[in-house]
């Protein structure tokens, strides 16, 4: 539907529209019109490059920014030598930031050997006061600034950096405002993540996401389906829906509706063949989220179930409202309803007040729910958030040694989780040929363990049942059966 709008047809001497999208559409002509120009001088298109940090929801605004690039005509490519290069940036720890200023460095250069290149940057990052300040004194290269809110207006601030010989910086400190029908391209012809909500309410304590994300803002789900019957009718047959804490999804909306209800909205939908989402928060994973996934066709048997710690008296310091008991107690249920699910899990390791103790408390309950992965962070203070206060007695040292045996148990139990369906034979959405050996492809299971058999590339997109015939680790190696 927006991808067909056609942007000759838009008159560009009125003055913009002041409704969305239709202003965009404006700016995105009124871009078209300079790219022609670059085009006549040059002999070719000029090239733009995102590059993405951060987790699946940055991932999914990068694609809307690609989506608007495209159609105003600038050709996306890898390589940061492009005409115009965009950071997406994250902040969820420090080791996010230092690698975006890293990268600045060499923008700088770069933009001294060709001064009509375009250095932007949007993102988590940009939503902290402290790094604008340090951006315009030591990186006073940079042309364009805008945070997590208004990526909907990119078409406009493209238009406005292209016009103006001074940094333009547009942050906005909230929005309430979701605007619907951009074009977006999509990394994968044949899955998409889908936004179902924006924001946190949560206020994890040592976390920054809702400084930077805004408070809670759950899409229509009309919206949502509506954007889900047109990739399916684009080939698209798994859906990734993203929010920070999917389980509260609807709660706000003017009629009510809970994640369990779209769940069930998003299964009836012709021609999709798995959902999957992200992130569930422990304390308002629903039985009805649970009966919904156990009688489920299409949603995928994993779970991500963030624990971030297994001491009680460290999660109450966190504002994670659970406890250890009720952590295990979920998963417990969860495994008893569906026991071939797979769960996976994030640990924060380090933070202020945290014990070897506590580790080891952290420790038992991995073993316990014997995880099929887990992602392992160290504390990383965040200014701004109540953990940032808090006195840490811990050594550096002993967080590492910590951190160091938490892992070692991660990996052993992961290891003996992922080899128990050696043998069997499961479906496989293949995704791309295998980086290493390209007589092979790799695709995931549904419980997200991935799979390396004998294919062509043709199988890409495309369900295929594989015999698992190697377990190695954390992957499998298989052997086509049929195809579906
Ligand atoms: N330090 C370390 N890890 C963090 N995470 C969030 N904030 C921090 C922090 N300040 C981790 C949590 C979260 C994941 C996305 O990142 O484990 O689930
Ligand atoms: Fe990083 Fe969090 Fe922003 Fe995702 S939402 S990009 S993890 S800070």
């Amino acid at each position: 539907m927006y991808n067909e709008i056609d942007l000759d047809k838009i008159d560009v001497t009125l003055e913009p529209p002041t409704e969305e999208p239709a202003r965009q559409y404006y700016f995105m002509a009124k871009c078209r019109e300079w790219v022609r120009v670059f085009e006549q001088k040059n002999g070719c298109f000029p090239t733009a490059s995102i590059q993405t940090f951060g987790c699946q929801m940055n991932a999914k605004d990068s694609e809307k920014i690609a989506g608007i690039i495209k159609k105003i005509g600038f050709a996306v490519i890898e390589e940061e030598s492009a005409d115009f290069v965009l950071y997406n940036t994250c902040t969820v720890r420090d080791n996010a930031n230092q690698r975006v200023y890293g990268r600045l460095g060499l923008m700088n250069s770069m933009k001294k050997k060709n001064p009509n290149k375009k250095v932007a940057l949007c993102g988590c990052m940009m939503q902290e006061p402290s790094v604008i300040e340090k951006i315009q004194k030591s990186y006073s290269f940079v042309d364009l600034i805008f945070g997590t809110h208004n990526i909907y207006k990119f078409a406009e601030l493209f238009f406005t950096m292209y016009q103006s010989e001074r940094m333009v910086i547009d942050i906005w400190k909230e929005s309430d405002k979701i605007v619907e029908d951009l074009p977006a391209e999509r990394k994968y012809p044949f899955k998409s993540g889908v936004n179902i909500m924006y924001g946190c309410n949560n206020f994890c304590s040592y976390c920054i996401v809702p400084y930077v994300r805004g408070r809670e803002r759950s899409r229509n789900p009309r919206d949502i389906i509506r954007e889900i019957e047109r990739l399916v009718s684009e080939g698209v047959v798994e859906v990734m829906l993203l929010g920070q804490n999917v389980n509260s999804y609807g709660k706000n909306l003017e009629e009510p509706i809970s994640f369990a209800q779209l769940l069930q909205e998003v299964e009836q939908i012709e021609g999709l063949e798995r959902i999957r989402f992200m992130t569930s928060h422990p304390k308002d994973l629903s039985d009805d989220l649970i009966e919904v996934m156990k009688n489920s066709k299409k949603i995928c048997r994993h779970l991500h179930l963030p624990l971030q710690a297994g001491s009680t008296r460290i999660l109450k310091a966190m504002n994670r409202s659970y406890t250890k008991e009720q952590y295990l107690a979920l998963a417990h249920k969860i495994r008893q309803e569906i026991p071939d699910i797979s769960l996976t899990t994030d640990i924060i390791v380090g933070f202020p007040g945290e014990t070897a103790e506590d580790v080891e408390e952290t420790i038992a309950v991995v073993r316990k729910v014997q995880y099929d992965n887990a992602f392992t962070f160290i504390y990383s203070k965040r200014t701004g958030t109540p953990a940032a206060a808090m006195p840490n007695p811990t050594s550096d040292e002993e967080i590492k040694a910590n951190f160091d045996r938490l892992l070692k148990v991660v990996q052993e139990t992961a290891r003996s989780r992922v080899g128990r369906l050696k043998g069997e034979v499961h479906r496989v959405l293949v995704e791309e040929i295998n980086e290493h050996d390209a007589s092979l492809v790799t695709g995931r299971l549904s419980n997200n363990t991935i799979v390396h058999f004998k294919g062509e590339p043709s199988l890409i997109g495309t369900l295929v049942d594989v015999k698992l015939t190697e377990a190695h680790g954390f992957y499998y190696i298989g052997e086509q059966v049929a195809l579906q």
